[in-house]
């Protein structure tokens, strides 16, 4: 409980760090080692593991099969939505790999060239990241929930030269055809289209004489098998966007050898797992935590990783995150607060969690959102297990902030992400940019240079990197978000200082919303703000002013601006509400207060500054979220 064991690694993580990264590092097989740990290398941030080269995919799964440890389980596949379950061996995950990486390259594919991996939670997602992986090729997941028009968005960034895609994804009880939204993608950019392998389900067939299609089970039975391919240690490993502070994604870029230290140490260290252990991080490929936790971590820990392909309520029910942690023994389990707040609100008296044996889970981990103190304590209590909050972003590709089970039981916090990992020298600055006292409210930074694992920067903007990044405070990676540091070092994550909203632990970016909104023809000026929601964290909230003389009730200009965010960026945007205003509050130089309209919407005091251009503009709202 006293903490001296990790103070005792973290001070060397920061004090040494060739001591400590390098003996992390000896942990991974390498074609020819580094021979500077960390240095100036291309781009805005240092590069770790200089000169190295090493494969990833060799990583994860050959050198198990090499060991003796082929017949291993390394996934297991559980998709209540389709009723299938299926074990994976690594001997089997190696032969899959090599086919796909043999099939990619039979199509052209090599060494950088992009690839689009369009596919849900499944065998075949992590079998097309990993045949990347294998050839040098370059992975750019993209979530299912996104529209055509994001998806082109990607497209016109990596300019990929295939993709791979499931003929479908299933949500709950919708079946949801992939190829005519990559179609209507590709009609959209400025790519004249590319092959694409589709992973036919029965579900839904794709069109395989349409254009450059392949199927995924002929393509694979032909090829011949990929070797791995020697990459640099600082080569990208993927590409993977999120969303900015405007309307255009950011393409964070993930390293090999540097991602592949961290996830290594991170699997123990944080995750306390075994080789041969199983562990589950119940979320998606298209996400940052399915990348690292669904994909790579666990496979070059040698542990067993669950691809779960259902939602924690209703496939079933409410029951099913428990039962299949019971059935496979996890270890280690890892989910949104959102999707536990799913389930209390299903089952507040957690009446399905009875009757399942959960004697080898030593922890829940939560991230992607503030985990509430409430969410906390209920979990707690339906299972008698430590629930560690962490913290992440999609940029920093692991956890920034974390209780290290594998290295020391530390006392948890209510409410905090505890404390900085391995090389996180964090720091919380006032405006002025100096250090704010111990529990006072500031910008969480980090001291450059950041760990391994961390984004060097943005596929093919190192300038938009730096802007976003660096240019806050000198020397200081800029998170984006806003909290205190206790006086015991524990890091309390409040919310963010831009334009990005956290809807159901899905990232998404307000202003992208704000550009749907405002080029609707009666639209004159927006704003949409992220309100708190007792279920999904937040929910986004539009209002709009509009034009003069527009001709359109406010019902039908309602729902034509929430099918329009869904068209434009997609279903999981989830805009449900909209509000016709006559006026915004703004600053007297016209910036609109969307921070006063969110603390009006959460029931707070308003804060709104003295600049406020007219206070009387403010009456509507607080009358819209005061209860009659
Ligand atoms: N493909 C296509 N559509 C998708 C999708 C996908 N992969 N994921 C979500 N959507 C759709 C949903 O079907 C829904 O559509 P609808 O408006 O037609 O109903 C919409 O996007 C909003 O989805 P969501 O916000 O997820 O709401 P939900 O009611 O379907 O589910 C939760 C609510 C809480 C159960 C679910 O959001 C959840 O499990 N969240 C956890 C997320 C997570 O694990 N994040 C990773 C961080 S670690
Ligand atoms: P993403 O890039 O999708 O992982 O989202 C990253 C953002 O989610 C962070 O910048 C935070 O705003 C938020 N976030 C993630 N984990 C936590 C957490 N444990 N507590 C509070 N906020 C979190």
């Amino acid at each position: 409980m006293s903490g001296q064991i990790y103070q005792q690694l973290y001070r060397e993580s920061l004090e040494q760090p060739e001591a400590f990264w390098g003996k992390v590092a000896a942990t991974l097989d390498w074609s020819k080692p580094y021979d500077t740990l960390v240095g100036k290398g291309d781009g805005p941030i240092p590069r770790w593991f200089i000169g190295g080269e090493l494969n990833a995919c060799h990583n994860c799964v050959d050198r198990h099969v090499d060991a003796g440890f082929g017949d291993d389980a390394a996934l297991l596949y559980e998709s209540p939505v389709t009723g299938t379950s299926r074990t994976v061996t690594f001997a089997q995950l190696q032969d899959l790999a090599a086919r796909c990486g043999g099939a990619m390259r039979a199509l052209g594919v090599g060494k950088g060239d992009r690839v689009l991996i369009y596919m849900p939670n499944s065998v075949e997602a992590v079998v097309a990241m990993l045949a990347c992986a294998r050839i040098g090729a370059i992975h750019s997941v993209v979530f299912g929930g996104f529209a055509p028009k994001e998806l082109a968005a990607r497209i016109d960034d990596a300019q990929p030269s295939l993709v791979i895609a499931a003929s479908c994804g299933i949500e709950g009880k919708k079946v949801l055809p992939y190829q005519p939204m990559l179609d209507e993608a590709f009609a959209l950019s400025l790519s004249d289209g590319v092959p694409t392998i589709y992973w036919q389900r029965a579900h839904s067939h794709a069109d395989l004489d349409d254009g450059d299609a392949h199927d995924w089970e002929a393509v694979l039975a032909a090829a011949t098998p990929a070797p791995c391919e020697p990459m640099a240690a600082t080569d990208p490993l993927y590409i993977l966007y999120t969303s900015g502070t405007t309307g255009a994604p950011k393409g964070i870029v993930r390293d090999t050898a540097g991602y592949l230290a961290a996830l290594a140490w991170s699997i123990k260290g944080i995750y306390n797992c075994e080789p041969g252990d199983a562990y589950w991080a119940a979320s998606d490929v298209g996400w940052v935590v399915g990348h690292s936790y669904i994909c790579y971590a666990p496979l070059l820990n040698r542990n067993a990783s669950v691809i779960f392909e259902g939602k924690p309520v209703g496939t079933p029910d409410a029951g099913i995150f428990w039962k299949l942690i019971a059935k496979h023994k996890v270890k280690s389990f890892f989910t949104a607060p959102t999707a536990i707040r799913a389930i209390k609100q299903v089952d507040p008296q957690g009446e399905l969690a009875a009757g399942h044996d959960l004697s080898n889970l030593q922890a829940i981990y939560l991230a992607g959102e503030r985990t509430d103190p409430d969410t906390l304590h209920w979990l707690e209590d339906l299972h008698g297990k430590p629930v560690i909050d962490h913290w992440w972003q999609t940029e920093t590709g692991w956890a920034i902030c974390a209780s290290p089970a594998g290295i020391e039981k530390l006392t948890i916090k209510p409410g905090s992400t505890s404390v900085a990992m391995p090389g996180w020298d964090m720091e919380c600055l006032g405006d002025n940019g100096q250090p704010v006292a111990a529990g006072e409210q500031g910008a969480i930074v980090a001291r450059l240079p950041l760990p391994p694992g961390a984004a060097p920067t943005l596929w093919n903007a190192d300038d938009r990197y730096r802007a976003s990044y660096l240019s806050a405070f000198d020397g200081y990676y800029l998170s984006g978000d806003a909290g205190y540091i206790d006086e015991d070092g524990h890091v309390f994550v409040m919310g963010r200082t831009d334009d990005v909203i956290n809807v159901a632990g899905h990232r998404l970016s307000s202003a992208a919303m704000e550009e749907v909104l405002a080029a609707h023809a009666a639209v004159a000026e927006c704003a949409v703000i992220g309100a708190a929601d007792q279920l999904k964290g937040q929910i986004p909230v539009g209002f709009v002013v509009t034009k003069a003389g527009a001709d359109i009730s406010q019902e039908q200009l309602a729902d034509e601006l929430i099918a329009n965010v869904r068209r434009d960026i997609g279903p999981v945007a989830a805009l449900k509400n909209i509000h016709v205003m006559e006026k915004l509050p703004k600053t007297r130089s016209g910036k609109i207060l969307r921070k006063t309209i969110r603390q009006i919407a959460d029931g707070e005091e308003p804060q709104a500054p003295a600049t406020i251009e007219d206070p009387s503009v403010l009456a509507p709202y607080i009358a819209l979220y005061t209860p009659l």
